[in-house]
């Protein structure tokens, strides 16, 4: 409430919009006493009157910052930190781009209140390791830039001398993100020469006073002011202002923002080197040819520069001291006269030094921008040297106040004039407030075909003579009756008689009072030319950052054409400063000096009051009073406040003008705080504004509130949802889980009770049928086995393979006897029929004879058993040897089977003869073995049968068929040696002729058939007999004993 009091305090109020009654003598009482008081800012409406206290007021500590945080401009006590606080939270809130005018003349206050405004900022906005980085580098460029541009004047011991404008650039958030700097023509011209009183820049105190011995020894600079040209015009201190530190802060400050050691000394080098020209002595003389010349009348200060930037001294010398002319495609050096040089050598210092101040700005620049493509909102702040009236007003004067003529243009513009024209478009009833319109004068300075500035150049570019004189005439000629133009010449015109307008001068009538200008120096000035030869030597210096601010000393980029002049740079220059601050939205900090000694609490009335005069600052109040503080395009408003009504929230369907009113009605604010334009909405009083804000403030948490408890609501719903979805989802994962094991289990389970079962009921039909079975089974598995081990067990003891050998395992068990037999017997018709098998076929047939008579005799003759050793030899005659027998072999032929002798027992005596016996193929034959003559042949056909005894005789009868031709004395009766031979011959013989076996009668008894009648034989055993050879014995004529032993 304090704030509100004091705004509406009778004798002081804060906001001069409440000043009752309006006069100029109220209001500078107004901001006299409040000056008294300390309160030093004033509004009118949301303008700030600034009055430079000229003390330190403990106005702005931390504690400050918080009040003002946020706080509602029209409710707390004005301060400028409530317009910084407004902007911001305008740029941050409601996305607009914001601009900071500080005005008011030299010393009032504006540098200060810009630092201000910055420190404010950059103490709300948002803290983190990368912003604090930012705000330190935006800050600290304040010391840097101040050092280099700034200087003591007479009326400010810390005065700009070239125009700031800075942008700072914040992001979506409104944290700080880096800005760009413009600057705006420094006062060069004081690089050499300032009026009694005054200082060069600051830069070159700092250094000499607070550069170490050993930097000063580097620089070749020597700690003494009084020894450099430049600065030795007057005292070198100021009081109150420590060099030494300014330069320690100055050096702290380019390590913040970035600069190199190595850049720092370059540009320290550079700055010795401006210091150290205007130490260069010429001294004149003539030529032969009696032209002025110059020279250097003491070298070693040349010596010095030239090391310290790596260049010849000759050429740096030359440059200084001659000049080369281009005539007719020849190039002719000329001399210098020790003016020119002096000229020479001064614009070359103002030309270093103030390319060296653009490369600092442009340094601080590359810090402290931001990267290209950032989304960004800007705050810009401009703190521009002040308006201003010197006893001499020379071409940097004339350019200073053109600039705030334009200035206070953007003010009139936009407070009075376009205010008023807006009640007029909108349709608003409005009684029209007179002001002063300064665009008269602007176009005096600016207009391009016939403005001074314009009149300049020309005069600038025109061939021929040029001198500030024929420039004068000029501008007498065209302004001959402007208002706000005068010279001699035209208050001659004029028949006014005033002293104090010399020659040489011409007064513009600003609006901030009337200025006199000193032509002389404007066309050097503005042409701001400086040697080709000199540019051409800095170029060549070896010095990176020197060479560097001379560009077209390149020889290889000489160009003839004239570079713009410093009028038209300017003009350009502010052209598009004042594009910038027509784009943003403004907020005005309008500073006023209270007297001209610096002194605090010293209020001269006069001085104020001239410049509350000149500031328009009644005629701002009178718009405001009878205007309205605030109008917004209707959407722009609505969409700001619908939140208000619930007619217009959320959404409002019909058109934003009627939306306005509705809301506006619902808010039931009285009618004359309100008027409805045709695009806009216009709110009389400041404190309406307020207590819509303030109820949107609250609304705003209610919303917030709302939204929040709507997304907590939403959030938790989603994640309930979600986990409820998940929920489910686990459930029925495991629930399936469950049953898959269940079923698994039980499965698992069935199948082992199925097994048991199936195995129960296996094993129960095994058993019954093991036990049906088993014995037989077993008994034949043991059979098996029995049988299989008695079999393994033969082969492994198979007996000898001879044939003769009978030897044969016995049997183990008994019910293997038949089987072992059996085996015996195959293994030996296996054995005989291998040994067979490997027989000759002659060896065959003898065995086949020897099988067949066993066949025949075995076990039934007792020969026999005598014969089985006996080799059957068939032929026991050699009929083939002896050729007695020719005609038995012929006989024989190849169908011989047996050949012997042979005894016939005689039928009638019983007496035995030898005869030869063959056997054929086919015949029987009986030969005389004297004659070797067959006596008889029988056809085997005629054998019925033959007879033999059972004893180890040789005797046999042949029966022969009765029909048989041969046989005609009856049956033969022989004795062989070889009965057994001849007998099995016989039969096998006839077996192969007539597939017919002999018949064969074993016997003691039997009957023979003689010619003369039967015979019955009868065989004894006797002793008489001998081995082999029995004997017969016939007893009458029909029986016959055969002895045998
Ligand atoms: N708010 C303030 N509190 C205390 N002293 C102030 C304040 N504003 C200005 N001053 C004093 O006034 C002096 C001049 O102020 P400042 O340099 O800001 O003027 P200016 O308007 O920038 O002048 P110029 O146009 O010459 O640059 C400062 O050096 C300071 O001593
Ligand atoms: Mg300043």
């Amino acid at each position: 409430m304090e704030a509100t009091n004091s705004r509406l305090d009778v004798a002081a109020v804060g906001d001069l919009v409440l000043l009752d009654p309006l006069t100029e003598e109220s209001l500078l009482q107004t901001l006299q006493e409040r000056f008294r008081r300390g309160d030093i800012y004033t509004y009118i409406g949301n303008v700030v009157i600034s009055v430079n206290p000229y003390r330190s007021l403990p106005i702005y500590g931390p504690e400050a910052v918080q009040e003002y945080h946020n706080c509602n401009f029209f409710a707390v006590k004005p301060h400028i930190y409530a317009i910084a606080d407004d902007a911001y939270r305008s740029l941050r809130d409601r996305d607009r781009d914001q601009c900071i005018l500080i005005t008011g003349e030299s010393g009032a206050g504006k540098t200060e209140a810009s630092k201000l405004v910055m420190s404010y900022v950059a103490a709300v906005c948002s803290k983190g390791e990368e912003v604090d980085k930012v705000k330190e580098q935006l800050l600290q460029s304040n010391p840097v830039l101040e050092a280099f541009g700034n200087a003591k004047t007479v009326r400010n011991d810390n005065s700009s001398r070239f125009g700031k404008y800075m942008d700072v650039e914040f992001d979506f958030k409104g944290e700080p993100l880096g800005g760009v700097i413009s600057n705006y023509l420094l006062e060069k011209s004081r690089i050499v020469r300032h009026v009694r009183g005054e200082r060069n820049f600051h830069i070159f105190y700092q250094l000499l006073a607070g550069g170490s011995a050993q930097l000063l020894q580097q620089l070749k600079l020597r700690q003494d002011c009084q020894h450099y040209a430049y600065l030795n015009q007057e005292t070198s201190d100021v009081p109150g202002m420590d060099d030494a530190a300014n330069f320690r802060a100055m050096q702290d400050a380019m390590r913040v923002i970035g600069f190199s050691p190595a850049e720092v000394t370059a540009l320290l080098e550079v700055t010795a080197v401006v210091l150290k020209l205007g130490n260069v002595q010429l001294s004149g003389s003539y030529q032969a040819s009696g032209m002025e010349a110059c020279s250097i009348a003491e070298s070693q200060e040349l010596q010095e520069i030239c090391s310290l930037i790596g260049l010849d001294p000759s050429v740096l010398e030359q440059a200084l001291c001659s000049r080369t002319v281009k005539a007719r495609n020849e190039t002719v050096l000329t001399t210098l006269s020790v003016p020119q040089g002096y000229y020479g050598r001064d614009a070359l210092a103002k030309n270093i030094y103030s390319r060296l101040f653009d490369w600092l700005v442009n340094r601080i620049n590359t810090s402290i921008q931001v990267k290209p493509g950032k989304q960004r909102k800007v705050m810009g702040v401009l703190d521009i040297y002040g308006f201003e009236i010197f006893q001499d007003n020379g071409f940097e004067q004339f350019i200073i106040n053109y600039c705030n003529e334009k200035l206070q243009q953007i003010f009139i513009l936009m407070t009075l004039k376009e205010e008023q024209e807006e009640y007029v478009r909108e349709g608003i009833k409005w009684t029209p407030v007179e002001f002063f319109d300064n665009t008269i004068i602007c176009n005096l300075i600016e207009n391009s075909k016939g403005g001074i500035l314009a009149m300049l150049d020309e005069e600038c570019l025109r061939p021929g003579v040029v001198n500030e004189d024929t420039f004068l005439t000029k501008l007498n000629q065209l302004f001959a009756t402007h208002k706000h133009y005068e010279s001699r010449e035209t208050q001659n015109a004029r028949h006014v008689m005033d002293a104090s307008l010399l020659p040489h001068c011409f007064r513009i009538h600003h609006y901030a009072g009337k200025v006199t200008y000193n032509v002389s120096g404007f066309i050097e000035k503005n042409n701001d030319l400086l040697f080709r030869d000199l540019s051409q030597a800095m170029w060549a210096a070896r010095h990176e950052l020197l060479r560097s601010l001379f560009p077209e000393g390149d020889p290889q980029k000489v160009s003839l054409k004239l570079p713009p002049t410093a009028g038209f740079q300017f003009k350009a220059s502010v052209a598009t400063l004042m594009k910038n601050l027509y784009s943003k939205n403004p907020n005005y900090i309008r500073c006023i000096k209270p007297n001209e000694s610096k002194a605090p609490l010293l209020f001269t009335p006069e001085l104020v009051l001239a410049q509350v005069r000149y500031l328009g600052l009644m005629e701002n109040v009178r718009v405001r009073r009878a205007g309205y503080a605030f109008r917004q395009l209707y959407s722009s408003f609505l969409g700001r406040y619908k939140m208000l009504s619930p007619r217009t929230w959320p959404r409002w369907a019909g058109g934003d003008r009627e939306g306005t009113e509705v809301l506006m009605e619902d808010l039931a604010f009285p009618p004359e705080e309100l008027a409805f334009g045709h695009t806009k909405i216009f709110i009389r009083s400041p404190r309406t504004l307020f207590d819509l804000e303030k109820r949107r403030q609250e609304r705003v948490v209610e919303l917030a509130v709302l939204i929040q408890k709507m997304f907590r609501g939403w959030r938790c719903r989603t994640q309930y949802q979600l986990m409820r979805k998940s929920q489910i989802l686990i459930s029925a994962w495991f629930r399936g889980h469950r049953q898959k094991n269940k079923y698994q289990q039980t499965k698992r389970s069935a199948l082992l009770i199925q097994a048991y079962v199936r195995g129960w009921k296996v094993r129960r039909q095994h058993r019954r049928r093991f036990r049906s079975g088993a014995s037989a089974c077993l008994s034949n598995f043991i059979y098996r086995r029995l049988v299989q081990k008695f079999l393994v067990g033969l082969r492994k003891n198979l007996p000898p393979l001879s044939v003769l050998d009978q030897t044969w395992p016995p049997a183990p068990y008994k019910f293997l006897a038949d089987a072992n037999q059996e085996l015996r017997s195959i293994f030996f018709r296996w054995k005989c029929k291998k040994y067979l098998e490997q027989l000759s076929p002659q060896r065959r047939a003898l065995l086949q004879a020897k099988l067949c008579a066993s066949e025949l005799f075995k076990d039934k003759k007792s020969l026999y058993s005598k014969s089985v050793q006996q080799p059957f030899q068939g032929e026991y005659l050699g009929l083939r040897q002896n050729p007695k027998y020719q005609k038995l072999q012929a006989v024989a032929k190849d169908k011989l089977v047996m050949a012997e002798t042979v005894r016939k027992v005689n039928r009638a005596s019983g007496k035995t003869v030898p005869r030869l016996l063959l056997l054929t193929t086919e015949h029987l034959v009986l030969a005389d073995p004297k004659a070797a003559q067959p006596k008889t042949v029988l056809s085997l056909s005629d054998i019925r049968s033959v007879s033999v005894t059972r004893f180890s005789d040789g005797f046999l009868v042949l029966h022969l068929k009765e029909t048989s031709t041969g046989g005609a004395k009856g049956d033969f009766l022989l004795v062989s040696d070889h009965l057994i031979e001849l007998v099995t011959r016989l039969h096998q013989t006839l077996l192969d002729a007539t597939s017919q076996g002999l018949s064969l009668h074993i016997t003691d008894q039997f009957s023979t058939r003689f010619q003369k009648g039967d015979m019955a034989v009868t065989v004894v055993e006797s002793a008489k007999a001998g081995a082999g050879a029995p004997i017969c014995k016939k007893r009458g004529s029909h029986k016959m004993e055969i002895l045998v032993h």
